[in-house]
């Protein structure tokens, strides 16, 4: 498949964007990491669902009774999507990984004489959940964010008959390191200890086997995004072992997760639907499914060596633009990291850089710590009491100028014209061209023209007429 066919895929990908000089420029997408648009089949499917919605489970009707079998399609199709081993794992469908990951620290209650294993390059929806639970132990990792088995190892054996759980990214959202999960899985399991990973960039971007060759590399428990793999209607999953949901108590409660409600007594339902309460996200559902089918049937090897491909064109091009810092693995090692990219050019604020990238070129990336603050500020070289000022400074309001990088993060739809137009771009910003004056907002820490920023309200309201309104 060529990259235009793959760029056909998706939804939007060319909406003309106002820039500086009133020309309107196709939008360049590189924030996939934080969310991607949707395929042109998830965008279908859904809305052929919607003719046939209805509530699901526990209606009579035939559209309840189809809407009900879509969504429990759906659920087959996570648990292939994954490669559960069906005699182990269930899932329970959610709304995002972080709605994932904090059902699951509520299944292990507070209890300060046990800990959770994380590393230190965990996004907040991995780290924070875990800190109400009891002591969280930190895995260290290497700069570019990789976790060494070894260390593992080692902090497994001091938390001996305290560890319950280790839960780590499987990708990180920062520098895009793949994590040697099946090897993390021997270790935890050689302690007795089960892994959770979160998946939420692993999944969009490489085949998951969550069964591994063995029960010492089965992953126990998974949690994805679906807005972060083409299907952005609000879906996640958290896969874990059946025995587990079936045997803990249920993460939220009300209707639909029971069997029987007495008076004084509650009889849970069996997993999945024991950690459903509620009335779940049928069409969401039905979207991750559409976009899990449309990336298996497109391949792995396609997308794997698409992303390669932009990933070390962009990584050689960054190299060649004087002032460039690149944070992570290098071009020669894309088998080991994603076409997620953090940099920082010397002396431009990360934040001008994004704000320039969009107003004068028409280029959507993010930029700052990207909710994974401590590993970010370790990344950067900030002493642990800088890092202290900082966070003293944010808390008084004041955000400005606090240390972050930028992240380029490449979707299947991006294309060599794509990297070269952002490179292009940041090399101008190198130089110091800029098109406009900006100043930066110190409540937000962002940088906008100080012609003003675009009023996007005024925008919506007027039906989406886009104009001339940059700077
Ligand atoms: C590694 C990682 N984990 C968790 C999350 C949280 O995902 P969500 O916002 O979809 O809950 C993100 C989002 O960027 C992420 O990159």
């Amino acid at each position: 498949m060529t990259s235009e066919q793959l760029r056909d895929l998706v939804v939007g990908v060319n909406t003309p964007t106002p820039v500086h000089d009133g020309r309107e420029v196709p939008y360049l997408n590189l924030d996939n990491a934080a969310s991607t648009p949707a395929l042109k089949v998830v965008r279908d499917e859904t809305n052929r669902m919607l003719d046939w919605y209805a509530s699901i489970h526990r209606g009579a009707g035939y559209k309840s009774q189809l809407a009900s079998a879509w969504y429990e399609m759906a659920r087959k199709r996570v648990l292939k999507y994954v490669g559960a081993d069906l005699d182990y794992h269930c899932v329970v469908l959610t709304h995002n990984t972080t709605d994932a990951i904090n059902r699951l620290a509520a299944k292990f209650p507070h209890d300060n004489d046990q800990s959770v294993v994380i590393s230190h390059a965990e996004h907040h929806a991995n780290d924070l959940p875990w800190r109400d639970r009891g002591k969280v132990a930190r895995v260290p990792v290497s700069p570019a964010g990789e976790i060494d088995p070894d260390d593992l190892d080692k902090v497994l054996r001091q938390e001996a008959g305290r560890a319950r759980l280790v839960s780590i990214t499987g990708a990180l959202n920062v520098t895009g390191t793949i994590q040697p999960i099946h090897d993390l899985a021997r270790v935890a399991h050689k302690h007795g200890v089960r892994i959770a990973v979160d998946a939420a960039q692993l999944a969009p971007h490489v085949p998951i086997d969550m069964t591994g060759n063995s029960e010492d590399e089965r992953i126990d428990f998974l949690m994805l995004s679906a807005h972060k793999m083409y299907a952005p209607l609000g879906g996640g999953a958290l896969i874990g072992p059946r025995e587990f949901f079936a045997t803990t108590c249920p993460s939220v409660r009300g209707g639909g997760a029971v069997m029987a409600v007495e008076p004084d007594a509650v009889f849970w339902a069996e997993p999945p639907n024991r950690d459903e309460a509620g009335s779940p996200n049928v069409v969401g559902a039905v979207a991750m499914a559409a976009s899990m089918r449309a990336l298996t049937e497109i391949g792995w090897e396609v997308l794997e060596d698409a992303e390669r491909r932009l990933t070390k064109r962009f990584l050689e091009g960054l190299d060649k633009i004087p002032g460039a810092t690149m944070y992570g693995l290098g071009p020669d090692q894309l088998d080991r990291r994603l076409g997620v990219i953090a940099f920082n050019l010397d002396g431009v604020p990360h934040a001008k850089v994004a704000a320039a990238l969009a107003y004068e070129h028409g280029i959507g990336v993010r930029n700052g710590c990207f909710c994974a603050h401590p590993f970010v500020l370790t990344m950067m070289k900030v002493s642990p009491e800088e890092a202290r000022t900082y966070s003293e400074q944010v808390r008084t309001g004041n955000k400005s100028l606090i240390p972050g990088a930028v992240r380029v993060s490449f979707g299947l739809y991006n294309t060599e014209a794509d990297v070269d137009r952002v490179l292009d771009a940041l090399a101008q910003i190198a130089r110091g061209e800029f098109a406009l004056e900006y100043e930066e907002e110190s409540s937000h820490g962002e940088f906008h023209p100080v012609q003003g920023a675009i009023d996007f309200e005024h925008i919506l309201s007027n039906g989406l007429h886009v104009g001339a309104s940059v700077g």
